[in-house]
């Protein structure tokens, strides 16, 4: 299978963004491991962060003429406030789990609610890294079955 994996705003500054709440591992090493665990299952894996709206938007739409089977989502700041990312995720139609570093709901009233939520598949948060790891094991068998 095809697998997408997106993250959102300032995700590029994980490692010394607020250790306390995002640890200490840095995006690169969280998309190492993907790409491991996915190539060691036999899957294909592609990473993409970005601070720009409209780029995460514009990779979803390629997703589907690509093939793209399933995608991993942290869509950061934007969880809270992007009704265009909603869109873009629901007009291609491709399954996708909602991960986030931190428990959300322990954090600021702000960060309770998502655009996001109710379409996933999945929502996986507070777990830090493990969290990406453990939507890869489950988009994986989503996607076998
Ligand atoms: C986050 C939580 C969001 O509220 C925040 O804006 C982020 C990261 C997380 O992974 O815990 O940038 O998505």
């Amino acid at each position: 299978a095809s697998i997408l994996v997106l993250h959102g705003p300032n995700l590029n500054l994980l490692g010394t963004r607020e250790p306390e709440v995002y640890g200490s591992t840095t995006l690169t090493e969280i998309n190492q491991q993907l790409q491991s665990a996915a190539s060691e299952a036999g899957h294909h894996l592609q990473c993409l962060q970005s601070n720009a709206e409209y780029e995460l938007i514009d990779r979803i739409h390629l997703a589907r003429p690509e093939g793209i089977n399933f995608i991993i989502f942290n869509p950061a700041a934007f969880t809270h406030s992007s009704v265009a990312l909603r869109d873009a995720l629901l007009g291609v139609d491709i399954p996708f789990i909602e991960v986030h570093l931190s428990n959300v709901y322990t954090r600021e009233p702000f960060r309770h609610h998502s655009y996001f939520s109710d379409i996933a598949q999945g929502v996986i948060c507070g777990l830090g890294p493990q969290g990406y790891l453990l939507a890869l094991q489950a988009a994986l068998s989503r996607v076998q079955d």
